[in-house]
């Protein structure tokens, strides 16, 4: 997935600074807090002895309880075949985020949309039913949200839709399916404020990756949480906005106490820590709160980031930023 803040392109880079810090990764324990699409999590599922994943957002959830949690072998292509050729229903996706729908909504052509409801309500009758169980309902729900992602006709998130459909959202959703690695012991995905959940974990290395800046990603994802989620409830406004969790790692007047109550509380060793210089908390402000519990250093890559053009709302412009990563090795009391 096209994910804000995807670290896909730099899990080398915080692979080798955690190697650096820690030494041999093998036997421990390593929690993605802030897991987005998962990428980061997926990458050391493969190399340490357990990974624990959370975000507040459910389709984020479903994700990392196919990528992460999902640890032994499902059957499921036969699964994948009947909802492919199942014909599409007028559902609520259809009916408000499409172009035939009520709203003039345009987030998927009208086929797509109507795709997407059919497999959608397949899933749940096959869960209700128990014809599935958790493992193949997340498969499928991962497969369907990564799915209608490739066939959105947006310019990247779902803030805003595009007034023509674009040639990627013209095509015909194909339901793929939606492969995780198999890998050591049990690995476990919440659902939780980052804050909130600190308190009732351990482990080894603590890897955050918090947003940084005011964009909330309940409001920019609130498609693929409305396609997980499969409730009712009324759309807003031009965009069919549903209600949505506001980060306090969004706000400016909140970010600096949440953060520092997350480093406090954080029963883990190593503290990894992503931010761009660009954040709402500075460089030397991140600096003097994680230095405040232990020893504390940084390291940083440039890389090439591509940008939504806004004056077209569609070319990218690539950009080289700096990447920072903040490095706490911290005091332990036992
Ligand atoms: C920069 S993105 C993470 C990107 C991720 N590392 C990846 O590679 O896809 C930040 C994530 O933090 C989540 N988030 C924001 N506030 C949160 C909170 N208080 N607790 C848990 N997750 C939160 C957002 O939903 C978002 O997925």
């Amino acid at each position: 997935m096209n994910y804000i803040g995807s670290k896909l392109k730099l899990s080398s880079f915080i692979e080798e600074s955690i190697r650096n810090s820690v030494g041999d990764i093998e036997d421990k324990i390593f929690c993605d807090i802030f897991a987005g699409s998962g990428v980061v999590g997926r990458h050391f599922k493969r190399l340490t002895k357990q990974v624990i994943s959370n975000d507040i957002e459910y389709y984020s959830y479903v994700l990392n309880k196919n990528y992460i949690e999902n640890n032994s072998l499902v059957e499921t292509a036969h699964l994948i075949e009947e909802l492919n050729s199942l014909h599409g229903i007028e559902g609520f996706i259809y009916t408000h985020y499409s172009i035939g729908g009520h709203g003039d909504r345009r987030y998927f052509s009208d086929h797509n949309a109507q795709k997407i409801d059919a497999i959608r309500v397949k899933i749940e009758e096959w869960y209700e039913s128990h014809y599935i169980n958790d493992n193949i309902y997340y498969h499928l729900l991962a497969s369907l949200i990564e799915s209608a992602d490739k066939v959105a006709n947006t310019a990247s998130v779902y803030g805003a839709y595009l007034k023509h459909l674009k040639k990627s959202a013209q095509k015909d959703l194909l339901l793929k399916e939606a492969h995780f690695n198999i890998s050591g012991d049990k690995h476990k995905v919440y659902r939780e404020d980052a804050n909130t959940l600190i308190s009732k974990i351990s482990g080894d290395i603590l890897y955050m990756d918090p947003p940084y800046n005011q964009r909330q990603y309940g409001a920019n994802y609130h498609m693929l949480n409305t396609i997980a989620l499969y409730d009712r409830f009324t759309p807003q406004g031009k965009t069919g906005l549903r209600e949505y969790t506001r980060s306090d790692y969004c706000k400016k007047s909140k970010v600096y106490e949440s953060f520092e109550e997350l480093i406090a509380s954080a029963n883990f060793e190593y503290i990894f820590l992503s931010y761009n210089n660009e954040g709402l908390m500075s460089c030397s402000e991140v600096e003097e709160i994680m230095g405040r519990y232990g020893e504390y250093s940084l390291a940083t890559t440039s890389y090439q980031r591509f940008k939504a053009d806004k004056s077209t709302n569609r070319n990218h412009k690539a950009t080289s930023t700096v990447e920072y990563l903040h490095i706490l090795k911290r005091e332990i009391s036992t």
